[in-house]
């Protein structure tokens, strides 16, 4: 196992590049199950989950070529096992986007249950209800789920919860059914839209996504196409919070900015300079930083894939901070590394109060998931001295070599291979 050690106290500057974003890439392939044609997804970020999800469909039947541009060939699965194996799915739950696709495009699927994960239970019953209500039928059994239809039908469903997944495993299933599906309580995500854009062009009748409700007319087939994934919001929000905690003027390059006006909004708030330019978002970190509360909501609010990122940034902060993590039930598991740091948190149930500023020093400390993660390497590039952050291979889950994005902003980062356990 890696581990990245960081010398810190250096003020960032110059540009970085936003590359393409992993919640958007995912479900993206998992929709080139639903074509008779190859799709070419272009701008695709080079991280371990996408590999992932490559290898996933690879034992579908796919034939997968390339990483950076990345072509897609389905012509082997209807000849393949149309399963979801629990090895793949234990190392990345979003492997069960595989099962609107399958389900629609080939009339049955079988799909390891995804079992729990460190920031959350995570269950996927809207996923199976959605699904259910465009007819499936669904056996659980032996820690797997089968899911059948001859043909899926368009149908009225509501979401009990606001789910991401969900919604792009259902408006994936739908967009092959027979007759119209109408689904209300979706997710907005830009990811959620990113996917109708991607379907519609394949072919699809999606109307409403980004709104609470969606319409789908069915269509009969679907075919492949050439595609480039929209910059990543949340790796944009992470670089941004390194620059505002690092006194820092960072130029974030096709930072998609209409995806992130939550996060430009509480880095004004804490006293950092947010400006559109023509090649991107220009971030400025202020002297000294003012204390945020903040709720994590689904989009249009406040990402909770940002929530222990901007934590960092409250640690840093004048004044007391409070943050409520509103959508995963665990995903406080970066707190007590950060409180190993120097910082000052007390956690009481799903509100965590951060008193500032802290100085931060360096120590040894150890990465429990892929945005917790991010948050001990921000902490690290503020901490006085030396900080070892051990278990990367969470950060190279949704970031592509960080260590080699932050170093040309003056970052002091370094890998070592098979020296973090
Ligand atoms: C997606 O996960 C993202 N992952 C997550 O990003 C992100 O945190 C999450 O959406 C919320 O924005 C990908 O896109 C690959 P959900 P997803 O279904 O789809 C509950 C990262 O850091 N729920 O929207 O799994 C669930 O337990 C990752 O990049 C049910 O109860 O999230 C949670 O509390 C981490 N039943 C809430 O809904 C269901 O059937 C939101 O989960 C489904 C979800």
């Amino acid at each position: 196992m890696d581990k990245i050690v960081i010398h810190g106290g250096q003020r960032l500057r110059g540009e970085i590049r936003i590359l393409g974003a992993k919640n958007a890439a995912l479900p993206i392939q998992c929709a080139a199950l639903l074509t008779a044609s190859p799709t070419t997804l272009r701008h695709v970020p080079r991280l371990s989950d996408v590999k992932t999800m490559s290898e996933l469909l690879a034992g579908l039947g796919c034939a997968v070529e390339g990483d950076r541009t990345l072509v897609i060939d389905p012509a082997g699965v209807a000849a393949g096992p149309l399963e979801a194996p629990y090895e793949l799915v234990k190392t990345m739950r979003a492997s069960v986007t595989v099962m609107g696709p399958l389900l629609a495009a080939y009339g049955r699927c079988r799909v390891s249950l995804p079992g729990g994960c460190a920031i959350g239970a995570r269950p996927i019953d809207q996923h199976l209800r959605g699904l259910e209500a465009l007819g499936a039928k669904i056996k659980l059994a032996h820690g797997y789920v089968d899911l059948k239809a001859k043909r899926l039908k368009g149908a009225v469903f509501t979401f009990d919860v606001v789910t991401v997944g969900g919604t792009q495993n259902v408006m994936m299933a739908a967009a092959l059914a027979k007759g119209t599906t109408r689904l209300e309580n979706v997710a907005r995500e830009p990811e959620v839209q990113e996917l109708a854009v991607v379907l519609n062009k394949m072919g699809a009748k999606i109307h409403g996504a980004g709104t609470s409700a969606m319409e789908i007319e069915g269509v009969d087939t679907l075919h492949g196409i050439d595609h480039a994934i929209l910059p990543d919001r949340i790796e944009a929000g992470t670089f941004m919070v390194a620059a505002a905690i690092s006194q820092g003027d960072v130029l974030l390059e096709h930072a998609p900015v209409d995806h992130l006006h939550a996060v430009i909004a509480k880095l004004e708030e804490a006293g950092a300079r947010c400006l559109v330019e023509p090649r991107g978002l220009r971030v400025i970190g202020p002297e000294a930083l003012k204390p945020i509360d903040i709720v994590t909501r689904p989009h249009p609010g406040f990402p909770t894939d940002m929530q222990a990122q901007i934590m960092v940034l409250a640690a840093m902060a004048d004044g007391a901070s409070v943050i409520r993590e509103t959508i995963f039930e665990n995903r406080f598991m970066h707190v007590p590394e950060l409180v190993r740091l120097g910082a000052n948190i007390v956690v009481s149930g799903n509100t965590a109060v951060v008193r500032g500023p802290a100085t931060l020093s360096g120590t040894i400390v150890m990465a429990t998931d892929l945005r917790a993660s991010a948050s001990l390497v921000l902490a690290g590039l503020v901490a006085e001295g030396t900080t070892e952050v051990r278990r990367v291979y969470h950060i190279d889950r949704g970031y592509e070599t960080i260590e080699d994005r932050l170093r040309p902003l003056g970052a002091r980062m370094t890998r070592y291979h098979g020296a973090g356990g």
